[in-house]
């Protein structure tokens, strides 16, 4: 793709050649379409459109210097889709389907993933749906699977740019034993409230709080926190999260690089004592957090004085980075080579 300006692309949809498309039908999948169109035919009475009968997955493919394709923990990706499936009574993808599917797309568009040092990725966007017709509130009976891929920017141009984000306690976005731990696109629509507020305000996202209490910090939008002190990682445990495959990651990675970790409940206070703090998801990889505004308290917690991310974090940031594009040995085994 010579037309294409990498370093230039935002973090948002660009058109590419194909996508893939199953049908689940009287209890099976179907065999895998190819299609050219970026439209889907749906049902007027489908559940997906009703009854908020949906899941989907984020991945990013990276172009190595070597020139080879690489996704990162794509099996954990295909397993969180079973469970956010199973968990709005949706058929779950095998994940044998779900791994033909993205390699199969990746390979079709292989034109689309951004050059080696560009700071661009290939998106990879696995969409689940009731596509049955039902008037009661019910599971459907039919389901289908698209996979389509598009090429993104990183999230914040100037690289790991620090963000700031704004403590909402008057907008939940899942409650305690909801949807919160399922990828699933009520919990967007449910967050939208606060995040449009945060954006008005001049914040990078809103910072949810546990549902129950408000005494705890749940997840930033669509990333999980972390905050560090005492040479110590220390993120959220929480019933109403999703569980981050890049904070599961870095949880692992911080252990490596002789750090402590612990994953527990952090109470609001609690900022007060991080010396370094962030936000971390597929999208954001690693966004370093300059400040937190809790506008009930009128407190600001700040975490980068001079404006610049902590030193534990960009150590983070550069393994993460490093082992995602490979420039450094997977010493995880969390790397597929998609030939
Ligand atoms: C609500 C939410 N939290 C956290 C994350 C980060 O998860 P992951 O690291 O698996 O991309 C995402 C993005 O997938 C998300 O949507």
């Amino acid at each position: 793709m010579d037309n294409l300006d990498w370093k230039n692309l935002p973090f948002g949809y660009h058109k590419t050649d194909y996508n893939i498309r199953y049908t689940y039908k009287d209890g099976k999948w179907g065999d895998l379409k190819i299609s050219t169109s970026e439209y889907i035919d749906i049902h007027i009475a489908a559940t997906g459109l009703h009854y908020g009968q949906e899941a989907f997955e984020g991945l990013k493919a990276y172009m190595g210097k070597d020139g080879k394709i690489r996704l990162f923990r794509w099996e954990e990706n295909a397993k969180r889709f079973i469970i956010s499936a199973d968990g709005i009574k949706m058929a779950k993808v095998p994940v044998g389907l779900f791994r033909e599917a993205i390699y199969k797309v990746i390979s079709l568009n292989r034109k689309f993933v951004p050059p080696y040092g560009t700071g661009a990725t290939l998106y990879i966007r696995p969409l689940l749906y009731g596509s049955g017709p039902e008037v009661g509130v019910k599971p459907s009976g039919e389901y289908t699977f698209i996979v389509f891929v598009t090429p993104v920017g990183p999230y914040f141009k100037e690289g790991v740019k620090p963000v700031n984000m704004l403590i909402c306690r008057d907008v939940d976005r899942a409650a305690p034993k909801g949807t919160g731990i399922f990828k699933v696109g009520g919990n967007y629509a449910a967050s939208l409230r606060a995040l449009c507020a945060a954006r008005d305000g001049g914040y990078a996202s809103s910072l949810f709080l546990d549902a129950r209490e408000k005494k705890y910090i749940d997840e930033c939008g669509p990333a999980n926190f972390f905050g560090i002190k005492n040479n110590t990682y220390i993120t959220p445990k929480s019933e109403s999260i999703l569980n981050s495959i890049t904070n599961m990651s870095l949880i692992e990675m911080a252990g490596s690089l002789g750090m402590k970790t612990e994953r527990r409940q952090v109470p609001v206070e609690e900022l007060s004592e991080f010396t370094e703090a962030g936000a971390c998801g597929t999208a954001a990889v690693i966004s370093p957090i300059a400040k937190i505004f809790d506008p009930d308290t009128n407190q600001v917690y700040e975490f980068c004085k001079d404006g610049k991310p902590g030193e534990a974090t960009m150590k983070l940031y550069n393994k993460l980075v490093s082992i995602q594009y490979g420039d450094e040995p997977d010493e995880f085994g969390w790397i597929s080579i998609v030939e």
